[in-house]
């Protein structure tokens, strides 16, 4: 089973893919991570999407569609995956049900981490990564257990994303609403969306998460 992981810049996506992946069994494929490995590898994609992401704006359809459509064909995605953040507009959700129908997968749950924009802005100037194995933390709401040291690795170099600045987060916010929220009444539609409170601590949200998920194994 895929499930595709919905909700604003710094709603928690990658936070929650990442404590779902192991108890479910499931790949998760950020597009925003393989664009940025693209960008800081200088292929052809990473210098058309720089300036874009950098802007906080949108990289096309068709790049992201096909990154996507390449990385499903590995094995490692065949015990099913989360798609955190993608698909991001109408036209990507039609692409990958295409997609998933083509390769005979199935798309169980689109779920929709809900969090007001006031909140975001904090969530993302606060976050940083460890540069080795990629853990995710924040500087109020999910410190490293010993400042400076990876609880994952022992690493103890960090990064923070280019993007995640108060002026670029207000412009991916405006993309968020102007071409992604579309995509709540695509997959009500669809009669596979459902809704979590991700205003609550993270250990919260994940237990809502699972729920749906539980809920999806027994049905
Ligand atoms: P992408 O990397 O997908 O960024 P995004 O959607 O803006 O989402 P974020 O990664 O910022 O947020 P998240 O929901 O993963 O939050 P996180 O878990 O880290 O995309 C970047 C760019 O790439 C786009 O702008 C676009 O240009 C391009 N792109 C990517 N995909 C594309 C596509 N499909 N089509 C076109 N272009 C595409 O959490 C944030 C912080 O909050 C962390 O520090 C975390 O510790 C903390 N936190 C998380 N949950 C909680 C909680 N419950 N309480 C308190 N703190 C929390
Ligand atoms: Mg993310
Ligand atoms: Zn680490």
């Amino acid at each position: 089973m895929d499930l595709v992981l919905l909700g604003p810049p710094g709603g928690g996506k990658g936070t929650q893919a990442k404590r779902l992946m192991d108890k479910f069994g499931l790949v998760q494929l950020s597009t925003g991570d393989m664009l940025r490995a693209a960008v800081a590898s200088g292929s052809e994609i990473g210098k058309r999407a720089k300036a874009v992401m950098d802007a906080g704006q949108l990289v096309s359809d068709d790049i992201v569609i096909g990154i996507i459509d390449e990385r499903l064909d590995a094995p490692d995605t065949k015990g099913g995956v989360i798609f955190d953040g993608f698909p991001r507009t109408v036209a990507q959700a039609e692409a990958l049900d295409a997609m998933l129908a083509r390769k005979g997968r199935r798309l169980g749950h689109a779920i929709e981490i809900r969090v007001p924009d006031q909140l975001l802005i904090d969530r993302i100037t606060g976050r940083f990564t460890c540069a080795k194995c990629g853990a995710g933390y924040h500087d109020q709401f999910q410190k490293p257990k010993a400042a400076g040291v990876c609880d994952k690795c022992g690493g103890t170099e960090f990064v923070r994303r280019a993007d995640d600045n108060a002026e670029t987060v207000t412009k991916r916010l405006g993309a968020y609403h102007a071409q992604t929220a579309p995509l709540l009444p695509y997959y009500e539609g669809k009669g596979v969306l459902s809704v979590v409170d991700g205003t609550q601590d993270i250990a919260e949200v994940t237990r809502a998460l699972e729920a749906i998920l539980d809920g999806a194994k027994v049905g």
